[in-house]
Formats: structure tokens, C-alpha cells, sequence
């Protein structure tokens, strides 16, 4: 009667769970040989994004293998840029290539209607996931934090220190306000609308929120976060939000605190007694296994995801990486997490 029909849900919702569920970020992809399969059907990964068919088998393609506690949505968070009309491509070996914007360019206009029709695809991935997901399967939804989004496209890709984006903001802190403000209100918007169309919960990937000073994660990571935050609770009270400053050390406290997030995402790097006194009593957390202890496997990965579940035991957990799964993961090693975190 009382039996939770969603562990993961009600992990969120703040009830721990003896057996604490588990999903791993990105869990589809590259890793398995399905994907690679179903991959080569696109002409290119944001037409794979795009494809609905496609990106609802991605979907659901960890969940069956694994029996995952939660499905999340295939696609990138490099869909904003494109959908506010700036060019994205993903080059094969070498990752996203964008049309790098520059100080004093023009800015992308925030068009609420044009970026609904650009991400329509994916509302659509969204709502036929969640017609066919079993009863205990959460649904997550996601985005690219602004400050992360902001350094693909001013940097025009990946970088190692994000240079020309922090010079940026040190420079004209104003006018950099203005790019961030308009990622702020297009994050809202998408992510309102995959909740709109049947996700359960979001997460919010801030992948590059590490290198930032504290008065400048603050300003960009902390108050964007919290912008997002209470847009959607204005509008989905009930749907929790996971929060993903990877790389914040010692200002996870702070993003924990001020930005409005049900849970955080913990790196890997986080020692686990730091954790149980810096962030709020009976917060959720996720995480926060290395993803290369992952591809080594053996012992010493057991052993470290025991420790996890123990360490956590007293508040509510989300078992999962501390970033994303690696590509070069063996399939039975994460068949063998799954079973070392479930008891197995
Ligand atoms: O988690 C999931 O399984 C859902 C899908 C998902 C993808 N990207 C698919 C993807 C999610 C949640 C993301 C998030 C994402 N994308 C982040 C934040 C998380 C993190 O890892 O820090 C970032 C920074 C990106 C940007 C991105 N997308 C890069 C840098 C790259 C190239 C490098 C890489 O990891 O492949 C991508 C491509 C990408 N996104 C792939 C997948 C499955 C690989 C594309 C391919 O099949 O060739």
C-alpha cells in the first residue's frame, strides 16, 4: 500500500531507501555496442538527437540491459546553442565544434516560440519514453547549466581552462551577464517543457563549474542555478531538481544551500566525511564512484561502491559516477556494480 512505486523519485523527494537506486550519467552512449549499432542509422549526432525514434531506443536501451532505476533522456546539452540558431557540429574523434561567439558580437536572441520548434523532436523523445517505461523507472530530464553552455560557445568547443570565457566575464561582467541571462531563461523554458511533456525530474549539468573563483561562481553558476530553480517551482512544484556543480569543492556547501536544488550530484573527488558535514542534514545526494574505477573493475571497484552505499546509508542516495561513463567501460562491470549496490 505504502510501497514506493519510484525508489529514485522518492530518494528526491527526501525518503531514503535501503537499496539505494542507481543510474549512471550518460548511460547511453558509446559504451555499449547497441548504441554504436542504432548510432550509425544518423547522418549526424544532433540528427540522432533529433530523431525521435532513435533517441527514445537510446533511451531505453540501458534500462533494459541493466534494469536501471532511471531512463534519461538522449540527447546533449548542445542543443540549446543550436536551437538560439548558432552553428553546433560534432566532429567524429574530436567532439562539438561551434561557431565561437565573441565579445561584441551580437548576442543569440531568446525567441521562446522558435526554440520550442527547433526542440520539439525532443518533447517528443520525452513523451513516447514515458508512455512506455515500466511502473519503476523514473524518467530524468536534463540541461546544460548557462555558465557551462556559455564557455562551449564562447570557447567554440571543448577547452582546458576556458580562458577566453573567463576573460570574458572578468572584462564586461555586464555584457557577459546578458548572454547568461538569456541561457537562464532558454534552460527554463526547454526544461519546463520536457516536464511539461512527462519527465519526472531534471538535472541541471554544470560540467565546467570548478574552475571558477567563488565570487565568480556565485555569480555564474550559484544565482543562474537558483534563476532556473524558482522559475520552474513557480510552475512544477512537485518535480524535484539535481543540481551538478562537478569540480566545486569546497563551494558545494554553498550551491547545496543557496541555490534550491533537492540533490546535488557529487564528484568524485569529494571525500565522503567532508560530505556528511558540509552539506545540509538529510539532503539528497548522487554519486559519486570514479567513472575509471568503472572501466578497471575488480576488487577495488566493489569495495569503493560498498563504500558508497554505507557512507550515505543515513541520508537519501543516488548511487552513480561522479561524471559521466567512459567509453571504453566494459558491459560486465557495470552488470557487477549493479549487483555490488543491490546487495548481489
Ligand atoms: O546521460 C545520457 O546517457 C544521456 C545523454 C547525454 C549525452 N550528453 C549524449 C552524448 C548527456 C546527459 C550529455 C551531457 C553532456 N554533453 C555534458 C554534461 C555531462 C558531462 O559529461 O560533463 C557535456 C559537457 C556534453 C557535451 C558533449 N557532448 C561533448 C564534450 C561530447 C563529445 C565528447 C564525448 O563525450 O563524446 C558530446 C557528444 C555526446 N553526447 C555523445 C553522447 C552519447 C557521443 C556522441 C557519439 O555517439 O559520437
Amino acid at each position: 500500500m505504502n510501497q514506493p512505486t519510484k525508489p529514485l523519485l522518492d530518494v528526491l523527494k527526501g525518503t531514503p531507501q535501503k537499496i539505494p537506486p542507481v543510474w549512471l550519467m550518460r548511460q547511453a552512449g558509446r559504451h555499449l555496442p547497441e548504441y554504436l549499432e542504432l548510432r550509425d542509422k544518423a547522418t549526424n549526432f544532433l540528427n540522432f538527437c533529433y530523431s525521435p525514434k532513435l533517441a527514445v531506443e537510446a533511451t531505453l536501451q540501458p534500462v533494459r540491459r541493466y534494469d536501471m532505476d532511471a531512463a534519461i533522456l538522449f540527447c546533449d546539452i548542445l542543443v540549446i546553442p543550436d536551437a538560439l540558431g548558432q552553428s553546433v557540429a560534432f566532429i567524429a574523434g574530436e567532439g562539438p565544434r561551434l561557431e565561437a561567439l565573441n565579445e561584441g558580437d551580437a548576442l543569440p536572441v531568446f525567441d521562446e516560440d522558435q526554440l520550442h520548434k527547433r526542440l520539439e523532436p525532443v518533447y517528443e523523445t520525452v513523451a513516447r519514453v514515458s508512455e512506455v517505461l515500466d511502473d519503476g523507472v523514473t524518467l530524468i530530464g536534463f540541461a546544460g547549466a548557462p555558465w557551462t553552455i556559455a564557455t562551449y560557445m564562447v570557447e567554440g568547443g571543448s577547452s582546458r581552462d576556458y580562458a577566453k570565457t573567463r576573460a570574458w566575464a572578468y572584462k564586461n561582467p555586464a555584457g557577459f551577464q546578458t548572454l547568461i541571462d538569456i541561457l537562464v531563461k532558454a534552460t527554463a523554458a526547454y526544461l519546463s517543457r520536457q516536464i511539461a511533456s512527462g519527465v519526472e525530474t531534471v538535472q541541471l549539468f554544470d560540467s565546467w563549474a570548478g574552475i571558477l573563483p567563488p565570487d565568480e561562481f556565485q555569480r555564474w553558476v550559484i544565482q543562474p542555478a537558483a534563476a532556473i530553480v524558482s522559475y520552474l517551482r513557480a510552475r512544477h512544484s512537485h518535480v524535484p531538481i539535481i543540481g551538478f556543480p562537478r569540480g566545486a569543492g569546497a563551494q558545494y556547501p554553498a550551491f547545496a544551500e543557496q541555490s534550491g536544488v533537492d540533490c546535488v550530484s557529487l564528484d568524485s573527488n569529494l571525500p565522503l566525511e567532508w560530505v556528511a558535514k558540509a552539506l545540509p542534514k538529510g539532503m539528497a545526494v548522487q554519486g559519486n564512484l570514479d567513472n575509471l574505477l568503472l572501466v578497471a573493475g575488480g576488487k577495488a571497484m566493489d569495495r569503493t561502491a560498498q563504500t558508497r552505499v554505507e557512507a550515505f546509508a543515513d541520508r537519501p542516495h543516488i548511487f552513480n559516477l561522479g561524471h559521466g561513463i567512459l567509453p571504453a567501460t566494459p558491459v560486465d562491470h557495470v552488470e557487477r556494480l549493479l549487483s555490488v549496490v543491490r546487495g548481489g
